[in-house]
């Protein structure tokens, strides 16, 4: 048995003791609210088979557990940043697989879902997901990393019924731009022949790629579809995601351009989006994905949701399930289900430390690309050549808002202190530049929000020394208004 074909083994074998969980909504603990949500679905009679829960801390995830009684829960991890090479020997590593064992413990989660992306890269931190670059050498390395993820799961979690958490990698979506080598089912095929992980397809991270490889621009989206699934490793699916796709807000002033399309249609730059409604082409895309005869070991499909009102959730979720509810007996009925042994261990990851150096390396390049400190030139940046305009839109229109804007609003956050800068004439765009200016060590957990109020001091003591007791004063309101809001609310505590 050649070395994909016993990995494909491992998989199955660890399928095998994961249940159909059915058609459910993948949620933030706190936008909106759990309980009154879960209560919202239940008074209208839509339970969800399953919900999935987003990293959170240990006593909101108890609380969850302890609301959804016998339901089933999974996990969506976050702070594992599997894309970036060597991360597998960093203690920050080891104490994040171990805060995700705990995670998926208190949920009996029986799936680990990560991004297969990071939101710190070469250095840099960023508020939402960069792609891993698209090249062979790093899909080797992400599969690494996935083994070493899975072996120490393995180590650490048990659920009921005896068998460990299985690491899922989902598909990132684009943000206006791709880079790389290789084609993104590629990419998958090759980290799905070396490591047993499964995969979750996200529809609308799917119509990303259509949007930003340029596909759009040769193909018609059901021909882009077809030729993108018979190429990706259909058969390690265990989940599909569908959530929303808009124009990003730093984007909205300047968008009413749509780019054309072969068939002379015009195609928004939406990207990613929770909190909005979901375009129905992507139940289109769906029903195209469904009838994939490579298809074979989906587990569970959700809308996946996060600041959205409840009322949309419920809305959307009663007629995705209505329209879905035939899937999983259609699916169930060609696998073979009950509890796999999962004793076999993962093979050894084999570690090639030149192959690390040289990927750090490019990572290095791929990263002063994204932020505008040099030209997209070279291989990684040929895929899709009619792509520098976009990247453009993502280096100085997206990743600028994310810094000043996203996850807290740095003029709301620290009014006083915004107010004396701006009588000094210093604005908060150089506070873009100093945040991305020198590289720093990983720090653990990753907290964007926390991260702004830290570095938003440093600057402060960088441009304006005599500010800083005010800044430190307005930060530390920030952190303990931020500690309470993600605490559960005392009506939902653990006795
Ligand atoms: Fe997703």
């Amino acid at each position: 048995m050649g070395r994909g074909e016993s990995v494909h083994q491992e998989f199955l074998r660890r399928l095998g003791a994961i249940p159909i969980h059915g058609v459910g909504l993948s949620v933030d603990v706190h936008a909106p609210d759990f309980a009154s949500l879960r209560r919202n679905l239940l008074e209208r009679q839509v339970p969800p088979a399953y919900f999935e829960v987003f990293c959170s801390t240990a006593k909101a995830l108890e609380s969850v557990r302890k609301e959804a009684g016998e339901g089933l829960l999974t996990y969506h991890g976050e702070g594992l940043w599997i894309t970036h090479p060597g991360v597998a020997e960093s203690q920050s590593f080891q104490r994040a697989v171990h805060e995700a064992g705990e995670h998926l413990q208190i949920l009996q989660s029986a799936w680990l879902n990560h991004e297969c992306a990071a939101k710190f890269l070469a250095g840099y931190y960023y508020g939402t997901y960069l792609p891993p670059l698209y090249t062979r050498q790093s899909a080797e390395v992400i599969a690494d990393n996935t083994t070493v993820l899975q072996r120490l799961l393995d180590d650490q979690c048990r659920t009921a019924n005896g068998s460990t958490p299985l690491v899922l990698l989902e598909m990132p979506p684009l943000t206006y731009f791709v880079a790389g080598t290789v084609s993104i089912p590629t990419f998958y095929q090759v980290v799905c022949d070396q490591s047993p992980c499964g995969l979750v397809l996200d529809v609308g991270h799917l119509w990303t790629v259509f949007r930003y490889t340029g596909a759009y621009r040769v193909l018609t989206l059901p021909q882009f579809v077809e030729a993108f699934l018979n190429a990706f490793p259909m058969d390690r699916v265990v989940e599909i995601h569908v959530a929303g796709l808009d124009i990003h807000p730093s984007h909205r002033a300047r968008t009413t351009q749509l780019v054309g399309q072969t068939d002379g249609t015009a195609l928004p730059a939406w990207t990613d989006a929770h909190a909005v409604p979901i375009p129905p082409v992507l139940f289109e895309m769906l029903d195209q994905i469904l009838s994939h005869p490579q298809l074979t070991s989906l587990r569970g499909m959700a809308l996946e949701v996060d600041a959205k009102p409840t009322e949309l959730i419920v809305e959307e979720f009663a007629a995705f399930s209505q329209r879905y509810a035939s899937v999983f007996p259609r699916i169930s009925g060609s696998e073979t289900m009950g509890c796999g042994s999962i004793e076999s261990p993962v093979q050894e990851p084999v570690h090639a430390a030149s192959a690390t150096e040289s990927l750090e390396e490019a990572y290095d390049r791929y990263v002063r690309v994204v932020l505008g400190k040099a030209e997209p030139t070279g291989l990684e940046w040929s895929q899709n050549p009619g792509c520098a305009q976009d990247l453009d839109l993502y280096r100085f229109v997206y990743l600028p808002y994310e810094i000043l804007h996203w996850g807290g609003d740095l003029a709301d956050m620290f009014v006083a202190s915004h107010r004396r800068l701006r009588e000094r004439g210093i604005s908060l765009e150089g506070f873009v530049a100093f945040w991305f200016r020198d590289p720093l060590p990983l720090v653990e957990p990753y907290d964007f929000f926390l991260l702004k109020v830290e570095r938003f001091v440093d600057f402060i003591r960088e441009v304006a020394p005599d500010l800083e007791a005010l800044a430190e004063s307005e930060a530390e309101g920030l952190r303990q208004a931020y500690c309470l809001v993600n605490e559960p609310t005392p009506s939902l505590q653990v006795s």
